[in-house]
Order: structure tokens, then C-alpha cells, then sequence
């Protein structure tokens, strides 16, 4: 068999994904004055462009890249580095489960399993109705209640197999009880 080459300087129109909103791209310039360079947006930025699309598009980070003045590789770099960003979309709910020790002593991978039996989807995978994706992550910084899992934004602490599907089918799962940090939200005063 011969060596493939393969094509990395240009991507098919349909892999671009979608692009920024101009309202997602000065919420980014938004945030240049906070910071001593633009290229020390980048994580602001990824947040703010997988907040509005669900996920980071390959077009997101073109589009980061010109904001920033960074080259594209930059910032696939970082998005490559966290799975906190996801290349691909994500459901409209997202179970993210604690992988760490604390988590995992107390019954973590019980949990995964469960929840892949159900859902019948692995790590980073998503559902075919596009209701449900799932991934593991490092420490939720709950371990005192562990094991917990959030569910978008929601944290959902001593979890227990036996309550995982009452824990699904509530309406309210991923609803926060007190308003969402205005981090990423508030417009910044220059
Ligand atoms: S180990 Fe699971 S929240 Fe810290």
C-alpha cells in the first residue's frame, strides 16, 4: 500500500461548521481591553464561541484567529488541548461526569457505565435525536459530594445509579437555580 497525503492547508466548504456571529465577535473585542495582548483572549474567546454555537466550529477558529492576529494552528492548538471544547456539535444537554479519584472511589465508573447503557453513546459522543452527548472530565471541584456530574451548567452531587433515571427525565435537570456568572455576559466598559 502507498503513503496517503494528506491535504492539511485547505478544509471542504462543508467541514467549515458555522462562523461567529458579528454580536459573538465584538463580544470578543469586547474583552481585548482587560487583557495586556489579543492573543490572551483566546480562552474568553473559545468560551464565548462555543457558548453560541454549542460547539467550536472550524470556521469559529478561523474567525478567532483574524480577531486575535494569532495564526489558526494557535488556536486549534488550545482548543485541542481542553476536551472542555468540543469540535463537533454537542446535544442539547451535556452530561459532564467527574473522572477524578475522589469520584472514582466513590462509584464514578458505575455511573458511566450506566449512563452509556442508556443514552447508547460513549465519551464524547452525542445521541441521534440530538438530545444527549457525554463526556468525562478531570475534577468538578465538588469532591466532598462526590461522585458528581453536571448536566450543562447545573451540578448534580452524590449521584447514585438508582436515581440516574429520575435524573434524566427531569425537565428541570440543567436549570440554574441562581443567575449565570456575568463573565462572559456583562458588556465591558473600556
Ligand atoms: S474528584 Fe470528582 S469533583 Fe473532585
Amino acid at each position: 500500500m502507498s503513503w496517503q497525503t494528506l491535504d492539511r492547508k485547505s478544509v471542504p466548504e462543508g467541514h467549515l461548521g458555522p462562523a461567529l456571529s458579528a454580536a459573538a465577535q465584538e463580544k470578543i473585542r469586547s474583552f481585548f481591553p482587560r487583557y495586556p495582548t489579543k492573543r490572551a483572549v483566546m480562552l474568553p474567546a473559545l468560551h464565548i464561541a462555543q457558548d453560541e454555537l454549542g460547539y467550536v466550529s472550524i470556521q469559529a477558529m478561523r474567525d478567532i484567529a483574524g480577531l486575535l492576529e494569532v495564526p489558526p494552528a494557535a488556536v486549534l492548538d488550545v482548543v485541542s488541548f481542553y476536551t472542555h471544547f468540543w469540535t463537533h456539535p454537542k446535544g442539547r444537554k451535556t452530561i459532564v461526569l467527574c473522572r477524578s479519584l475522589t469520584c472514582e472511589l466513590l462509584g464514578s465508573q458505575a455511573l458511566q457505565t450506566a449512563i452509556e447503557q442508556k443514552l447508547g453513546i460513549r465519551d464524547h459522543e452525542t445521541t441521534a435525536d440530538g438530545e444527549w452527548s457525554f463526556m468525562t472530565e478531570e475534577c468538578l471541584a465538588a469532591c466532598d459530594y462526590a461522585p458528581c456530574l453536571q448536566i450543562n451548567e447545573k451540578m448534580h452531587k452524590c449521584v447514585r445509579v438508582e436515581e440516574l433515571d429520575k435524573l434524566l427525565a427531569d425537565p428541570q435537570n440543567d436549570k440554574l437555580a441562581m443567575p449565570r456568572s456575568d463573565l462572559y455576559d456583562r458588556p465591558v466598559q473600556a
